[in-house]
């Protein structure tokens, strides 16, 4: 049986289709699968963010391949490790979670860096280029990890 991982933020354009890239980039797709949503339904349909493209494309990246969708009470069926991006996508995620443990799959992805420090993956929406790169080296730290983690 594959494991299943989640990775959710608010828009599934800039962050969550970056960490999503960056995992499926260092896992074996026979044993893990990696898939990334939104709390939100605002870009269902729609490709990454051109600044995440750019961005993953400098580290040798392609996340063009990715659509948008939102998260599904569902996706709690399906996944093993669902990893967060803030605290906002946090509660959302947790609001629909139907028992304890499948609120247990939900934790933010820095924690795997800095654990239990509760510290958020910032939005860069509204930012410019630098914030991108910025939340690249985050994730790459992050799914270094988690990589390690579930070999
Ligand atoms: P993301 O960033 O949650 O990292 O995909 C955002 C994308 C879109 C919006 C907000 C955050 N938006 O308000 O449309």
């Amino acid at each position: 049986m594959k494991t299943k991982v989640l990775m959710v933020c608010l828009g599934n354009i800039c962050r969550s289709p970056l960490a999503e890239g960056l995992l499926k980039s260092k896992v074996d797709p026979e044993k893990v699968e990696v898939d990334s949503a939104g709390t939100s339904n605002y870009h269902i349909g729609d490709l990454p963010d051109e600044r995440s493209i750019v961005t993953a494309k400098k580290h040798g990246l392609d996340i063009t391949d990715q659509r948008g969708r939102q998260f599904s009470v569902e996706d709690f069926d399906s996944f093993d490790y669902i990893f967060v991006m803030d605290k906002s996508n946090h509660a959302d995620i947790l609001s629909l979670a139907r028992t304890e443990e499948e609120g247990k799959k939900v934790d933010l992805i820095l924690n795997k860096i800095y654990p239990n420090e509760q510290k958020d993956v910032p939005d860069p929406y509204y930012g410019g280029e630098h914030g991108f790169e910025n939340v690249y080296q985050m994730l790459d730290q992050a799914t270094d990890i988690i990589a390690q983690e579930i070999k």
